[in-house]
């Protein structure tokens, strides 16, 4: 009988990449993947620590698993990721029950780790070792995630990351040419280079341009998207790769945080207002159509209205397509900790509303102005006769599947009909932009 997994994953897309690593080498180890928790042998759960509520979100669901572990006493439980290397220790002794806790850390060791901890009962299953590909937690059947570096340097007084995953180290390029090789070659028509900082990759003197120049051409991968970018490190060398290079889609993350200089300079971000508006310039002129998309973060300790009404203008200055605003939380061991919190809670509230606002009425706007374009998309998922499909910009489209057929990982030409915001609509036959 081979062996269950269930792989639980929250938080970025490094973690999806992590999980995906664990379960290949666990699969090529003749486990299979279940979706069910009962059902498992091993439950794999891959936590998140960058804020506090994602933190306190894992440690309710540990304390969620032990009635499984209970009912069933063969099955062995591990917490990985930056929440384990965080509380390490502290992880063993409030939660006994877990047998294995593996910080985001030793995830170079990771294979080693689990067989030590879960030696393999039994051998391969031979159909697991052609297909070399795992189940990919929350990713599309047609993209695949590609780590290219681990780490961070950059030490932003409120971020917890570069404590938990420690120093940047950039994969060999070879290796990650090989897989984006392989990954196309079973089928995966977009990859996605991961990366805390893509902007400081560098394997033997090749840098992240140079690298994305080398994926531009493998064959059968048609799209390549990457995250995330610093913009102190976004130089012209990528942004002439973004121009230049067919492959690379015209999509960039870039973290602004805040609009005010001096929270800018409190955060350690190394770049002023002027600074980002400057690179969005550039990158506007040099990537016609580019669509650009942030983080934002609210109420970091010293911010008053006046920085936030910086932050706000910025952001309708900018026109980003979308963006994520985060309330700040406090994370013990990184440079803010110690400053006192100035928001109340309200205050943060109300300043994640506004700036959402903002966002919904920004996308909403150029969203309409995209009804009645023909847009090729990449099909992602067909469910329930209905297809989800990516634009090369990253917007997600819902259309109604042509006779039910499956489309997942095929190009469709679709013309817009409608545009909302985080809604999927009603009609079936409309086509709907998010
Ligand atoms: N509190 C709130 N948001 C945070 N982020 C990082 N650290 C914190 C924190 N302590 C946000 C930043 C980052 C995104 C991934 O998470 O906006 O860009
Ligand atoms: Fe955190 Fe800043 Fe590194 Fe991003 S760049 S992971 S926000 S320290």
């Amino acid at each position: 009988m081979t062996k269950k997994l269930h792989i639980i994953t929250h938080g970025c897309q490094m973690n999806v990449a992590d999980s995906n690593l664990m379960a290949a080498h666990l699969q090529d180890r003749g486990m299979t993947l279940t979706g069910s928790r009962e059902a498992a042998d091993l439950i794999i759960l891959n936590t998140c620590s960058v804020r506090f509520d994602a933190e306190h979100k894992a440690l309710s669901l540990i304390g969620a698993l032990r009635p499984l572990k209970r009912a069933k006493p063969g099955l062995k439980i591990a917490v990985a990721g930056c929440a384990a290397q965080r509380l390490g220790k502290k992880l063993n002794k409030l939660f006994p029950f877990v047998d294995l806790v593996t910080g985001a850390k030793e995830i170079d060791r990771i294979a080693a780790v689990l067989d030590r901890e879960f030696p393999p009962g039994c051998r391969p299953a031979p159909q697991i070792k052609r297909a070399r590909l795992p189940a990919r937690a929350k990713e599309s059947g047609a993209a695949a995630f590609v780590t290219v570096m681990r780490g961070c340097e950059n030490f932003c007084s409120y971020c917890i990351v570069p404590h938990l995953r420690g120093p940047e180290a950039s994969r060999p390029a070879g290796e990650v040419i090989a897989e984006i090789e392989a990954n196309a070659a079973a089928g995966y028509k977009e990859a996605v280079l991961l990366g805390q900082n893509v902007n400081s990759y560098n394997s033997g003197g090749l840098d992240f341009p140079g690298l994305l120049a080398r994926a531009n051409s493998v064959k059968g991968l048609e799209r390549i998207r990457f995250m995330t970018s610093h913009p102190k490190d976004l130089g012209p060398g990528l942004i002439r790769a973004m121009a230049e290079l067919e492959k690379v889609c015209g999509h960039l993350h870039l973290p602004l945080q805040s609009g005010s200089d001096a929270i800018l300079a409190a955060m350690n971000r190394k770049y002023t207002a002027a600074d980002y508006c400057a690179l969005a310039g550039k990158l506007r002129d040099s990537v016609p159509g580019i669509s650009l998309t942030t983080d934002i973060l609210v109420g970091f300790p010293g911010e008053t209205e006046a920085d936030f009404q910086k932050t706000l203008d910025l952001v309708n200055r900018l026109e980003f397509n979308s963006l994520f605003a985060f309330k700040y939380s406090p994370r013990e061991g990184t440079a803010a900790f110690s400053l006192p919190e100035t928001a109340t809670e309200g205050e943060k509230e109300e300043r994640l509303r506004r700036v959402e606002e903002a966002a919904d009425r920004l996308s909403r706007r150029k969203n309409a102005g995209l009804v009645g374009t023909v847009q090729h998309l990449l099909v992602e998922k067909t469910e329930k006769g209905r297809c989800t499909g990516r634009t090369r910009s990253n917007l997600k489209v819902f259309f109604a599947a042509p006779g039910g057929e499956k489309l997942d990982g095929r190009f469709a030409d679709v013309r817009i009909t409608a545009a909302r915001i985080n809604t999927l609509g009603e009609r079936a036959e409309d086509v709907f932009l998010i």
